[in-house]
């Protein structure tokens, strides 16, 4: 059972797939090595997450190595639908589709527990919190889950905290080839494209404004800077702060940049980040998105409800005429905007995420019982794996410590 927008987009969905599957060896070598041992053979396995061409090749491997997949969209407006309808027509049970309000996006996450995973896969933890914050599903046998993105681990760390966490976890945004380079390259890179898509201006010259400089905050400043935009950053962490100003870029409160920036970027997971206050001071014309995993970044509602009018002027892009008379303009209405406004991350990269993800979720059905319910980070022999298996698909060799090399690193004197 499924339920998409429509079905007719399943042959362009299946050349996506096609595009993305080629370019994500890692990922694709690792499910063609596993295939024989069918490790996922009888789990079934939920999944919440954005529904890109790339997560379609994770869930295709999934089923290729046996799982039975049930899936929703980590988010109201990232889903692809001639992903969902591609995957429908191959079997999966999908629930998904671009433009869901958020009682659908809801209903979906339902939709796709009604088939009771066993593994869970989740972007941002909506379903693993579902899951603990619902009586109905207190009795369900779980064996565990993992969890894509900063924001959901920090969720589930809150949970195990609080000793509310019923089943292992393994937080795949932890291990260093996820959020080294998935959070770095991938969305510094995404960021820009979808910013592009929205607004088509030019980057070179533009004064743009980095809110948080964590790993997706730090390409994102890299990769603005690269295209000859001035980056200031905000910060909250003084180390951060330090780093940032090292590396070359101002470093301000929000509201000094407020009045400053011209293209404003939040990536900081947090709340409230870019408040009404802000924006009153912004110059006409100021352009502002988020690609934080919610749209809590950017007081939106402030954007969209008591502005005295709002367009939609480009795909993506409304204009909001303050009551002062400035216009601002808001990226995918402040939701994740290299997901809504672009198409995520580009597939080499998600290669790496997703290979975590795959080789995480045969760990927990092997491994379930020993781990307990705690939030473990990815085993270091897997992250090391995968970095080898990228840095053979990229055709890139490394040497070898010599003996003398390895006696001299062991040595205290
Ligand atoms: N768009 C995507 O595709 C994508 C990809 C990966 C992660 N994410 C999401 O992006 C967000 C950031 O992820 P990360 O891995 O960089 O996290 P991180 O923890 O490495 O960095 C977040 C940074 O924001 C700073 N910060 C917090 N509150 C702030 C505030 N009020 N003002 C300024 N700075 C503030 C923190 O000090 C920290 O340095 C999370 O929500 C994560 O889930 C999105």
């Amino acid at each position: 059972m499924s339920q998409i927008k429509d079905p007719s987009l399943a042959e362009k969905g299946k050349m996506s797939y096609e595009w993305a599957r080629d370019h994500m060896k890692i990922l694709t070598n690792t499910i063609e090595r596993l295939k024989k041992s069918q490790p996922l053979k009888g789990i079934r396995l939920g999944v919440c997450l954005h529904i890109t061409k790339e997560t379609s090749v994770l869930i295709m491997g999934a089923k290729a190595l046996g799982a039975d997949v049930s899936v929703c969209g980590a988010n109201p407006l990232s889903t692809q639908d001639d992903i969902a309808a591609f995957l429908a027509e191959n079997g999966v049970h999908i629930y998904a589709w671009e433009g869901q309000t958020p009682e659908e996006y809801d209903e979906c996450i339902e939709q796709m527990l009604s088939h009771k995973p066993q593994i869970l896969t989740d972007d941002g933890s909506d379903c693993h919190s579902k899951i603990h914050g619902k009586k109905e599903f207190s009795s369900w046998k779980i064996l565990g889950g993992t969890e894509e993105t900063t924001t959901g681990v920090i969720r589930l760390k809150a949970l195990a905290k609080q000793k509310k966490l019923k089943y292992p976890v393994i937080a795949v945004n932890d291990a260093y080839t996820k959020h080294m380079f998935d959070n770095r390259y991938g969305t510094g890179q995404s960021t820009i494209d979808g910013y592009f898509r929205s607004m088509n201006l030019l980057f070179a010259g533009k004064r743009v404004v980095v809110a948080g400089y964590g790993w997706v905050g730090r390409g994102v400043a890299s990769r603005a800077s690269g295209l000859g935009a001035k980056v200031y950053v905000t910060e909250i962490d003084p180390v951060r702060a330090l780093e940032a100003h090292m590396d070359g870029y101002e470093v301000m409160p929000i509201d000094e940049a407020a009045k400053i920036g011209e293209i404003f970027i939040t990536a900081t997971g947090q709340t409230g980040v870019i408040r009404k206050e802000h924006i009153l001071k912004m110059r006409d014309g100021a352009i502002l998105g988020n690609v934080g995993h919610f749209d809590v970044e950017v007081d939106a509602k402030f954007l969209l409800t008591e502005s005295k009018s709002v367009r939609e002027v480009r795909p993506n892009l409304d204009e909001c005429l303050l009551k002062n008379g400035k216009r601002v303009y808001l990226i995918a209405k402040g939701r994740i905007a290299n997901l809504v406004a672009a198409e995520g991350h580009p597939p080499e990269v998600m290669a790496q995420s997703f290979s975590n993800q795959l080789l995480s979720m045969i760990h927990i059905a092997r491994n379930h019982k020993k781990i307990g319910k705690r939030v473990i980070t990815v085993p270091e022999e897997i992250d090391k794996q995968i970095a080898i298996d990228a840095l053979a698909a990229m055709s890139v060799k490394i040497d070898k410590p010599t003996p003398a090399q390895i006696k001299y690193a062991q040595s205290w004197a």
